[in-house]
């Protein structure tokens, strides 16, 4: 299998879009290519570019039952409004008793990762695509090889490639998360977005005329909300875990939007703000390792919980003098009853290698936080206030 990556130096979106244009026809050709949509932005603009190219291309968006719930609307839902050409395929029936009761989280990730390129391999080779087509993105590349754009080529062989992983290893490793490892049943793949980074796509998107909700749509990972509810999944705590999230990340975006016309700006540090806003699920979060960062490397530990006076610049600088702890929550309501502790995070960032926290009101975290006391399994409700490093922004 060989892999295709337009590499280019980025200037502006309509220069790239017509660069990327000619990549994919160049290699496509009047081949059939499977374009697999996450609902996420990389894939979606790689979508579109091919589109634009006018190549035979199939969207598949792949539902194993752990997406998020945004405004009340499955991604199911929301990917079909958004790209009605999209095939939806539906594996959640088989998909959800294999990840219920899995607690560790590579294992987890493992599960997504044979789940995915299983349904690909089997959808390739029934609707007879000879080529396959992901979102890619410039700091996924980085992270999997460990060198810099210069010293990848713009097709590589799996076996030129395995090499350079080799080579590096341990350089680039944090989490297996990126899919640059799997070998599908494609002559090749081709990644038309493999030299972006995550800002520059969004100005693709809103150059090829997308609607807000896209260009701004929050990073989500893959393997998706099993990485946000910690511990063992189950069928309970999946659906706490859509209504909490939804609440958390739908009142963010409402702040912003009144505020600023958008649901993310770029502020003046030339983060995304907020990159991204979620709620994590604990039985118990004072007493659950949750995932941290050292020297480049994961690390498991517990997380440090406190209440009290709100001073957000002495947090984060706590959060950041850690020790023995991998992150500092700060509690923001509890009641007696409630089953599970919903973790409020809101980062801003780049590219997701380094995070900072968002600066939210006061106001709308107290407002977040009685909104989230309202569920009936909710039992306390954290702000978490730890960078990255020393913590990751997912929480396995
Ligand atoms: P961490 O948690 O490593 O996350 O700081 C960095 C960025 O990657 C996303 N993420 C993942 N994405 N598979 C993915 O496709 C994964 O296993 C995974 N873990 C984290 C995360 O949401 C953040 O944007």
């Amino acid at each position: 299998m060989l892999n295709h990556r337009f590499l280019t130096q980025y200037k502006d979106p309509e220069s790239f879009v017509e660069g990327a244009v000619e990549f994919i026809q160049k290699h496509i050709k009047d081949k059939k290519v499977f374009c697999a949509l996450s609902g996420g932005i990389d894939s979606s603009a790689a979508y579109l570019l091919l589109k634009k190219a006018g190549v035979n291309v199939l969207p598949v968006f792949i539902d194993h039952g752990l997406m998020r719930i945004i405004r009340g609307k499955e991604e199911r839902v929301w990917i079909k409004e958004t790209f009605p050409d999209v095939k939806v395929v539906d594996i959640r029936d088989e998909f959800l008793p294999q990840i219920y009761g899995e607690g560790d989280a590579e294992k987890k990730r493992k599960l997504f990762k044979k789940a995915y390129s299983g349904t690909f391999d089997k959808i390739i080779r029934e609707e007879n695509c000879q080529l396959l087509t992901d979102g890619t993105i410039l700091p996924d590349l980085e992270e999997s090889f460990g060198v810099g754009m210069d010293e990848i080529k713009e097709s590589m062989s799996f076996d030129d490639e395995t090499a350079l992983r080799e080579a590096q290893k341990g350089l680039g490793f944090v989490k297996s998360q990126h899919n640059v490892e799997i070998q599908y049943d494609v002559e090749a793949t081709v990644q038309p977005v493999a030299s972006l980074t995550k800002n520059q796509v969004r100005e693709v998107l809103q150059y090829l005329d997308m609607p807000d909700d896209v260009v701004f749509r929050k990073a989500f990972p893959g393997p998706a909300l099993a990485a946000r509810i910690v511990g063992p999944v189950t069928e309970e705590k999946l659906t706490f875990q859509k209504k909490i999230h939804d609440i958390v990340e739908s009142a963010v975006d409402d702040f912003y939007i009144a505020k600023h016309g958008k649901s993310m700006i770029i502020n003046e540090k030339g983060e995304q703000e907020p990159f991204q806003v979620f709620a994590a699920t604990f039985e118990d979060a004072t007493n659950a390792e949750v995932t941290g960062l050292k020297d480049g490397r994961r690390t498991y530990d517990k997380a440090k919980c406190v209440s009290g006076d709100w001073n957000f610049d002495q947090l984060v600088k706590d959060g950041l003098a850690l020790t023995g702890h991998t992150r500092l929550f700060y509690q923001l309501g509890e009641k007696e009853d409630g089953k599970f502790d919903a973790v409020i995070r809101c980062i801003n960032s780049i590219d997701a290698r380094t995070a900072y926290i968002t600066n939210l009101p006061y106001e709308l975290l107290q407002e977040l936080s009685s909104k989230l006391l309202e569920v009936p399994d909710v039992r306390r409700v954290y702000f978490d206030v730890t960078t990255k490093p020393p913590s990751t922004i997912e929480y396995v």
